[in-house]
């Protein structure tokens, strides 16, 4: 077989690369190693920068979001059980959409089905060659076969764990990392939202944080050591810890419920460099990892498919290599600041285990700096709402 542009993973970035580049007449492959019903029933953040929203509107799988997604103009901090609201909206014009990672999953799964999108399910050891040649090829097993796609590019969207950014040579790849010391323990509830928009909590006891999917189904974290047994997590205790850490007023007010899902995460902050080397580009989490108290990850993802699409795009229609040229620096650069963002946000919100009672009251400072200052909010929100492409 032979395309184009051959993506190995069927996650947001490669499906959404795939969907941009057909709608410009550039043939892709997707090669995803899980089942179409495993990768669906991953749990992931729901918060879409604007950027994001318009870029899957672009890629014509945003009809259900603009139904079903909420949009938000602020959200709630707190510390010492009180909170205050940021308004995104007075202070950037720009508000974001809370629709979660899942849906935008299926929905893009659904378009490249009705586009009869190429997209090989439980593909087995899939293996990038000849990156550093004019001539890539990947090679998979299928059911006990081993086949062979030809292609001009390499898009690696295969995450974190994926085989892409180990086939970069050591002596050219740069990794950057830091692993926090606790994670982030979720639950979706059957519940109604406990509020309008999102409440980040900081607390002496740890962060949590209230989300939503819909009318009817709440998301909620709390901070949690990361190797805590899921099983000490019951019901009763995650919400009993959820109501220490919140604003008061919710926690009054809050409907719990049995847990449909429950699952510990752990937290880290990492960057590939370079996110490009020969016919391979690096797109989304097999780049960079960033905790999800920015809410960043996805939105980096469709940013580097925004650099990469358009650039892709420039190669086949212009004969013009300067996108693709510049894609590692232009992806990194945004990167970077996410980063920044994400772990400046994860610094100010959670408790680090070796923290003095003085760094607490340096947290809640900040938060009542924050609280107090119009330009340390439109700093905030300015990130949160998504940095320019
Ligand atoms: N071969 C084929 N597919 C693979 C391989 C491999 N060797 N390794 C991983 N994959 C698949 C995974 O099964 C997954 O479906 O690649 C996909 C990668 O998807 P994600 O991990 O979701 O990464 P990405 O598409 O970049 O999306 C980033 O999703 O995971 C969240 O927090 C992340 O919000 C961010 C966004
Ligand atoms: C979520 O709804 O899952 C969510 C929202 C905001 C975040 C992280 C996760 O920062």
């Amino acid at each position: 077989m032979r395309t184009q542009v051959c993506i190995i993973g069927g996650g947001p970035s490669g499906l959404l690369l795939s969907q941009l580049l057909h709608l410009k007449g550039i043939d892709t492959v997707i090669l995803e190693r899980k089942s179409r019903d495993y990768v669906l029933s991953r749990i992931r953040a729901g918060v879409l920068e604007w950027g994001s929203v318009e870029m899957l509107r672009e890629a014509g799988v945003g009809d259900r979001m603009d139904r079903e997604g909420f949009v938000h103009a602020g959200t709630y901090m707190s510390a010492l059980n009180k909170g205050f609201r940021i308004d995104f909206e007075k202070l950037t014009g720009k508000k974001v959409m809370v629709y979660g990672q899942t849906e935008v999953t299926r929905d893009l799964y659904d378009a490249r089905d009705r586009m009869d999108g190429v997209i090989i399910d439980e593909a087995d050891g899939v293996t990038p060659h000849g990156l550093d040649t004019d001539a890539p090829y990947v090679t998979y097993v299928k059911d006990g076969t081993e086949h062979r796609i030809d292609c001009d590019f390499v898009a690696g969207c295969d995450g974190f764990h994926g085989v892409s950014r180990k086939s970069i040579p050591a002596s050219v790849l740069r990794e950057y990392e830091s692993v926090y010391p606790f994670g982030w323990l979720g639950i979706l509830s059957e519940t109604p939202p406990v509020s309008d928009e999102l409440i980040y909590a900081n607390h002496e006891r740890g962060f949590a944080l209230c989300s939503m999917r819909n009318a009817n189904l709440s998301r909620y974290y709390v901070q949690a050591p990361v190797d805590d047994p899921i099983e000490k997590w019951t019901d009763e205790a995650f919400w009993d810890e959820l109501k220490r850490r919140i604003p008061e007023d919710a926690a009054d007010r809050i409907v719990t419920g049995p847990s449909i899902e429950k699952s510990l995460a752990p937290l880290r902050s990492f960057v590939a460099e370079p996110m490009r080397w020969g016919r391979l580009f690096l797109v989304g989490d097999a780049a960079h990892i960033v905790p999800p108290t920015g809410a960043k990850g996805l939105n980096l993802a469709v940013s580097d498919v925004h650099y990469l699409y358009h650039g892709l795009v420039q190669h086949y229609q212009d004969k013009d290599d300067s996108g693709i040229d510049t894609y590692s620096q232009k992806a990194l650069a945004r990167v970077w600041k996410s980063e920044r963002f994400s772990w400046s946000m994860t610094k100010m919100l959670h408790r680090f285990p070796d923290q003095s009672a003085f760094d607490q009251r340096m947290q809640e400072a900040e938060l009542a700096y924050l609280e107090s200052s119009t330009a340390a909010q439109t700093a905030l929100a300015e990130n949160y709402i998504g940095l320019p492409f």
